[in-house]
């Protein structure tokens, strides 16, 4: 069973660069989401988030001991990276990497420590013992105090939890109304079975539930409308909200926007109870059929 909890929805800062905002801005995403009880913070270092994000948080020191950071390492990117520049984006568990990585996080987010640091994708040269013992060093020095994961299989799980003496706390995958894999494949089975709470990326699809276009998005979205007729919801996002907080491992959406209202509509999700019925009509709507 995991030690640590974040806020029922996280909000995530892969997309920062594209909205443009100066730190004073950022700083008041940051804080109105804080008040709406949206206090944990997903980062990873290719995002390019976290420098900016210290810089908002300079503004605002206080504001650290209210907030969970969440950020990943372990992809080596061409053209940039903490380790000089390589000729072939890959991925990279090695202890020089992670150390450096985290290094680097630490300095540009201006905190003293990581809540949660993940990998983010699997690195098919992971070497478990290497990667506990790295994991090891970073909780002896207080730079993290607490790991998980991000897209890894059951098994790379596993794999991994084998070697370590602390429990994984989460593992971050996709999973909207219109990417159902993770529901299926056995990804919260085993996290039920672990008592770790998964994270979920792009809970919207990376926007294109917000904006129809196809038959399977234009269906989704109808049976979500209804849903949320019944349930007297002000959004179909919170619908979508609710019906993955519906699963029982317990996940943690990810909110992906840049906009305070929309983290406000997306918080009345916490008080949606969607019944059995409701939450197989949505799948449904995605699968094209009903189950056999
Ligand atoms: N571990 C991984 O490999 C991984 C991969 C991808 C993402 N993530 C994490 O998950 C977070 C969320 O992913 P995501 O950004 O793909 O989430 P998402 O919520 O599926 O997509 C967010 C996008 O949808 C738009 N959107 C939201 N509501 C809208 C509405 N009502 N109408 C129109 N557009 C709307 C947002 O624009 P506005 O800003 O205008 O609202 C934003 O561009 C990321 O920030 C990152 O932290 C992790």
């Amino acid at each position: 069973m995991s030690e640590m909890t974040l806020s029922p929805l996280v909000l995530g800062f892969w997309r920062l660069g594209q909205w443009g905002y100066g730190k004073q801005e950022l700083l008041r995403l940051v804080e109105r989401s804080v008040e709406l009880g949206v206090s944990s913070m997903d980062h990873a270092m290719v995002y390019r988030s976290e420098a900016p994000f210290g810089e908002a948080l300079a503004l605002n020191p206080s504001l650290r001991d209210n907030l969970q950071i969440i950020t990943k390492c372990g992809i080596r990117p061409c053209g940039f990276g903490v380790l000089g520049a390589n000729a072939v984006n890959h991925y990279d568990f090695s202890q020089a990497y992670t150390v450096h990585s985290v290094e680097a996080s630490l300095r540009d987010l201006k905190t003293d420590r990581i809540d949660l640091l993940l990998l983010h994708r699997p690195d098919f040269l992971m070497d478990i013992a290497e990667v506990a013992q790295t994991f090891e060093q970073l909780h002896a020095t207080g730079k993290v105090l607490h790991f998980g994961v991000s897209n890894f299989t059951v098994q790379q799980l596993e794999a991994l939890q084998s070697a370590l003496p602390r429990a994984l706390i989460t593992n971050q995958v996709e999973c909207s109304p219109l990417n159902m894999t993770a529901i299926a494949d056995g990804t919260f089975d085993q996290a039920q079975r672990l008592g770790m709470r998964p994270m979920l990326w792009s809970c919207l699809a990376g926007g294109r539930l917000a904006e129809p276009k196809t038959s399977q998005q234009h269906s989704v979205v109808a049976a979500l409308q209804v849903v949320a007729k019944e349930l007297g919801a002000s959004t179909v996002e919170a619908v979508i909200y609710a019906w993955l907080m519906a699963l029982p491992c317990k996940p943690y959406p990810i909110l992906g926007t840049s906009k305070v209202e929309r983290v406000q509509a997306a918080a009345e999700a916490v008080n949606l109870q969607l019944s059995r019925e409701q939450w197989y009509r949505i799948w449904e709507a995605s699968n094209g059929a009903s189950v056999p």
